[in-house]
Formats: structure tokens, C-alpha cells, sequence
């Protein structure tokens, strides 16, 4: 009997022993800012981990003790590597030899905004190739809901072993915040859905050896839905405040003073807060998963549509916000130059990902703005087959029309800027009480 009072097969009762004595050989299929975390959280609780990935470049730098995530230092994976507990190779038939995996390949959309299931696709086949009885196989993946049953199931059952009985399949999304120093992989509580009832079992008991939390739910479809509802209600919560900051705009009112009031309530209300346009490779991406599956179900999701309009806008409202502050300084657009502080998605990572600085570059270059940026973390960008290098901000600040600041990395000197710079546009409330007539706020 497992502890939810079912009959387990004998496959199920040797896994289960194998992961409570940390004797499981621990798999992870895609080394990146998911997966690295993840093997090295198993290593750290005992577990000899192998990652997967096709990437020959991060497998030799797994394995020269590098690491280029930025949350998980290189101090902390060397000694892993050194002493066996985890190792990283871009051969599959290593999979023969593991007793978990998880699986954290990319899910980006397609330009069309379908659903890009490639990279599960072709993780799962080769999985599917050396699949064995008494595996677990854990998919972390952002994807629509109905992937694991649908799509991964039947490509694993090919190999002729039955989920369940033989091998086990889980969904659980991954909720890490890259960059952020209070919640990492170990500490975000971990929601697990099985295919069957001993799925879960298992998937709960392997997470609860190296994470803090685990949140058992009923089925995959349960698991792969909670993380789209957690994604979704960020992107409208945005969506909702960015087309407030528009109207505010209009108004003449303040949008970051709004904000700071209303969340001071201490109940039903939770400030977020409005920004050049939604970037990572989550929020901008997930929603979209969700409302490609629901159309297939006959529903349209309009809240997401909507919301994905209005964030849509926000890089345009920006490029706008430049040419008529450039235009109070009797400056055309066309020829001034436009330094851009911070092109990474978000404050303080290194990820370029769907940032909304590409699209803010383009647009200004399309009204032939001449554009240069810095960041410390993103040495080099291309935008519109124009390949830009990192200048340092205080060489370029003074020299510019009119700096925007795009991502509020915590490194920039603001008194600096606000000092040297001719004109600022401030996207991100970065000079919050800072008053200057330079400063044109978001
Ligand atoms: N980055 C985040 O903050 C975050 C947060 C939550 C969820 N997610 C989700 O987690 C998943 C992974 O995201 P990520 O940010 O780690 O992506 P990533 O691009 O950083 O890493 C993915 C890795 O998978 C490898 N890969 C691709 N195809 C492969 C294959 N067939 N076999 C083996 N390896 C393969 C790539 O080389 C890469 O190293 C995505 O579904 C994403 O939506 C990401």
C-alpha cells in the first residue's frame, strides 16, 4: 500500500525506496535557468544528478565546475561537480541508467502565437527510446493543459510499458524567479500532478527530498493549469496597469503616485506596477498557451487577448513618449540620439529574452533614431540586423538627447543620470522622487 491507501505495483515500491534513501540516479533533460537550479538542489540533498542537454557548450561548462545561471554561483556547482554528485552530458542513452527525469526544455509560441511544442517533442522521443520500467518522468515545462496526458503519455506508452504500473508521469510547473534573492527552486512551494494516483505519490516524494513544500493536486491537468492561471493573472494584473498609466497620461495624473496609495490598503488590493511592455520568457508567452488550447475547446479568452493588446502598445507608448519629449526640446526623433539604460527583461538578470528594449530599439530606429544602451549584464545586442555593444552610461549620458530608462538594474547611477543627462524618459519609476524638469515619467 502506498500512503493514499492504494495498492502499489512493485516497480512503484522500489522507486519509492530507491528516492527515500537518495539512491535514485536523478535526471534533468535541459540545463537552463529551470533545469540547473533544479540538479543542483538534488545534488546539494544527496543525489547523484546527470543533466541532459543539447547545448555542448553548457554540458562543458557543467562539467568544468562553470556555471551560467546566474542564482546558482559557480562556488556552489564546482564542489558538486567535484565530487561526483552531478554531471552533465549530451548523450540520451544516459537515460538508461536513471531512475527520474525532469524535463525542462523551452515552450516558446510560434509567430503565429501557437503553442512551439518542439523541444518537449523531441525530449519526449528520445526519452521514449530509453525509457525502463520503475521511472519517474516529471514534466516542468510551461504548456497548455492536457500536454502530459495528451502528448507525452502516448509517445512514452510507445515503449510498451504502462504508466502507473511501470513507469510513472507527473506535471509540475516551475515558479522560479530568476534574480530574485528571498524565493529560489528550494524554497517556492512545488505542485505535483500525477496520471494516476501512484504518479503523485511518487512525484510528491521525490520533490519533498530536496524542496521545502510540495503541493500535491489531483491530475497533470490540474498542475499544468495552475501554473497558467499564476502567469495569466500577472500579464492582465499588467495589462490592467499599463492601460491605466496610458489613461493617466491623458489625465495628467500621476500613475506611479496612484499605485503606492491604493497599496497601502491592506486587504484586497495588490499593487503591479506598469512598465515599456512585458519581456521573459513567461508572462508575455504563457497566456498564449491557454487560450490556443481553450479556442480548440470552442471559448476565446478575451481577457488574455485584450491584455496582450494593451501590453502589446506599451513599447510604442514609450517611443511616443520619447519623440514628444524630444519634440517640448524643439528635437525631430529623426537623428537625435536615443541612449537606452537597461535592455534586459527584467531588473538585475542577465535574460534578454522577449525583452521589450528589442522592440523599443526597433521603433526608434524605424524613425531613425540613432540608438546605443548599456547593461552590465547583456555585453551584446541585435536589433533589425544592427549588432549594438554595451556602452559605459557615463560615457554615453551626456552625449545623448534623451536616455530612457528601460530596465531599472540596481547598479545605474540614478544621481548620476539625473545630473549628467540632457533629457530622461523614466519607464520604470526608476527616479521615484527624484524632481527634476528633465524627467518625463511613464
Ligand atoms: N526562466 C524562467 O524564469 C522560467 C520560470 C518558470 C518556468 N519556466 C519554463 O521552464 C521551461 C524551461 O525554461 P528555461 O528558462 O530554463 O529555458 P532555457 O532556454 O534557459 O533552458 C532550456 C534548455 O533546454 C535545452 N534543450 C532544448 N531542447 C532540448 C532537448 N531536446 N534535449 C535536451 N535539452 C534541450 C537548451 O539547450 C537549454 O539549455 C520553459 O517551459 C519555461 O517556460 C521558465
Amino acid at each position: 500500500m502506498n500512503n493514499l491507501g492504494i495498492e502499489s505495483s512493485l516497480h512503484e515500491q522500489q522507486l519509492a525506496e530507491k528516492i527515500r534513501t537518495r539512491a535514485a540516479r536523478v535526471g534533468v533533460v535541459g540545463l537552463g535557468y529551470v533545469g540547473l537550479p533544479l540538479g543542483v538542489e538534488f545534488a546539494k540533498a544527496g543525489f547523484a544528478v546527470t543533466g541532459i542537454d543539447i547545448g555542448e557548450r553548457k554540458v562543458a561548462q557543467v562539467n568544468a565546475g562553470e556555471s551560467y545561471v546566474l542564482d546558482v554561483p559557480s562556488a556552489l556547482l564546482g564542489p558538486l561537480v567535484a565530487s561526483g554528485r552531478i554531471r552533465a552530458t549530451t548523450d540520451f542513452a544516459a537515460v538508461s541508467e536513471l531512475d527520474t527525469i525532469d524535463i525542462c526544455v523551452p515552450t516558446p509560441l510560434r509567430k503565429t502565437k501557437d503553442p512551439d511544442m518542439s523541444y518537449i517533442d523531441a525530449a519526449c522521443r528520445e526519452i521514449a527510446h530509453y525509457i525502463h520500467p520503475g521511472m519517474l518522468v516529471i514534466l516542468e515545462s510551461t504548456t497548455y493543459p492536457g500536454t502530459t496526458d495528451e502528448f507525452v503519455l502516448p509517445m512514452l506508452e510507445k515503449s510498451g510499458l504502462r504508466v502507473g504500473r511501470d513507469f510513472f508521469l507527473c506535471f509540475s510547473p516551475e515558479r522560479v524567479d530568476p534574480g530574485n534573492p528571498k524565493y529560489q527552486t528550494a524554497n517556492i512551494p512545488k505542485v505535483v500532478g500525477g496520471i494516476t494516483a501512484a504518479c503523485t505519490h511518487l512525484g510528491s516524494l521525490f520533490y519533498s527530498q530536496a524542496l521545502e513544500q510540495v503541493v500535491p493536486v489531483s491530475s497533470t491537468r490540474v498542475a499544468e493549469m495552475v501554473k497558467l492561471l499564476e502567469n495569466t493573472f500577472r500579464m492582465i494584473n499588467i495589462g490592467l496597469v499599463n492601460e491605466l498609466a496610458m489613461m493617466c497620461d491623458r489625465m495628467g495624473i500621476n500613475v506611479w503616485e496612484i499605485i503606492d496609495a491604493a497599496g497601502t490598503k491592506p486587504f484586497g488590493f495588490m499593487p503591479f506596477y506598469p512598465g515599456p511592455g512585458l519581456g521573459g520568457h513567461c508572462i508575455p508567452i504563457d497566456p498564449f498557451y491557454l487560450s490556443w488550447k481553450t479556442r480548440q475547446a470552442g471559448f476565446e479568452a478575451r481577457f488574455i487577448e485584450l491584455a496582450g493588446y494593451i501590453n502589446g502598445q506599451m513599447p510604442h507608448f514609450v517611443v511616443d513618449k520619447v519623440q514628444n519629449a524630444l519634440n517640448d526640446h524643439n528635437r525631430p526623433l529623426r537623428g537625435s540620439h536615443v541612449h537606452i539604460l537597461g535592455v534586459a527583461y527584467k531588473k538585475d538578470i542577465d535574460d534578454l529574452r522577449e525583452s521589450p528594449a528589442l522592440d523599443v530599439m526597433h521603433l526608434l530606429l524605424r524613425r531613425r533614431a540613432r540608438v546605443t544602451y548599456s547593461d552590465p549584464y547583456i555585453p551584446r545586442v541585435s536589433v533589425d540586423g544592427l549588432e549594438l555593444a554595451a556602452e559605459p552610461p557615463e560615457k554615453m549620458i551626456p552625449l545623448a538627447d534623451c536616455v530612457v530608462i528601460v530596465t531599472d538594474h540596481a547598479g545605474f547611477d540614478y544621481a548620476a543620470l539625473v545630473e549628467q543627462a540632457r533629457l530622461i524618459v523614466d519607464t520604470r519609476n526608476a527616479l521615484k522622487g527624484c524632481v527634476s524638469e528633465k524627467i518625463v515619467r511613464l
